[in-house]
Formats: C-alpha cells, structure tokens, sequence
C-alpha cells in the first residue's frame, strides 16, 4: 500500500474572533475518521529524545501539536516520509499498523494525541522486525 493514502493530514477550521482562536475536532466522521476513546498528550521532550517507536495493530491516532513543533516518522514497511507538526490547525491521522517514531520536539512542544482505542498493550508492536513481519501476513502487503 502506497503510505501517502494511508496516513492524512487534516487542516482544521478556525472558529476564532478578537478574543482569540478556537479549534474544534469532533469524531466520527465530522473532523476526523473514528470515534474519540482516548486522548493524551506528551510534553516536556527535547530534541534529543526518540518517542514512539511502534506499531498498533488496531489503533487510529491523531496527532496535533497544539503548541510547539515535532517531527513525525510514518513508516509503513515500504516506504517512510517525516511530517512536522507545526500548528496548531494541523492534524496528521495515522491509521492502524503504521511504524511511527516522534523526535525533535520544541521546549514548548504539547503534542496532543486522540486515539481510536482505550490503551491496550496487547496492540502495541514494539520491535520494528516483528512488525515488518506481521505486515508480510497482511492483505496490504500482499497487494504490493
Ligand atoms: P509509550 O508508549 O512509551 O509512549 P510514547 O508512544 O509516547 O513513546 O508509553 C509510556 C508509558 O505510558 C508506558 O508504560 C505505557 C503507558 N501508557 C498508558 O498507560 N496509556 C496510554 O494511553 C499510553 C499512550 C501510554
């Protein structure tokens, strides 16, 4: 499967007026594919740090910087690509069983993260060569 139809990068309306700006996401199809279960929200990283580093199996995700920046890598076995998030407007939604590594947050980086799940552990691939080999009993990857 070609990665740039699997993960989306969604531009989000701004309901501001003089008193400043409001962004609203709503799921289920309004703003985003899925259905909110989960959200979270990662701060105080540096530029040194590696976040990420694995897969879910089940879990949709939507990841705004809503201060700050960071980088993402999606990687779907294939082929890669590195996204910076950088505004606030910005949403990058990675569907289940993509590879994603975050780095290079700002000091004032708050990346926030809306998930399709609770937390399962059970979902997570944790090592990259697992990963790449559960995608190879996969129909995308079969597709290739
Ligand atoms: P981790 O998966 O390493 O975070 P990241 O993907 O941002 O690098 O999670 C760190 C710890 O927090 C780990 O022990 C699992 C736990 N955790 C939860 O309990 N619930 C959650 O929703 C998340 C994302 C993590």
């Amino acid at each position: 499967m070609n990665l740039e139809e699997q993960y989306k990068i969604i531009e989000f309306g701004d309901l501001g007026d003089e008193r400043g700006n409001l962004v609203v996401i709503e799921g289920n199809g309004a703003d985003i594919p899925f259905d909110i279960k989960r959200v979270f929200y990662i701060y105080g990283s540096d530029a040194e740090v590696v976040r990420g580093q694995h897969a879910n199996r089940e879990t949709e995700f939507l990841l705004v910087n809503v201060s700050g920046t960071s980088k993402v890598k999606v990687d779907n076995g294939l082929q890669s690509k590195v996204i910076e998030l950088n505004r606030p407007r910005m949403g990058l939604y990675l569907p289940p069983m993509v590879w994603k590594d975050m780095y290079d947050f700002s000091g004032d980086s708050v990346l926030l993260v809306l998930a399709s799940r609770h937390y399962d552990p059970a979902e997570y691939i944790r090592d990259y060569q697992d990963y790449l080999a559960e995608l190879g009993k996969t129909e995308g990857r079969a597709d290739e």
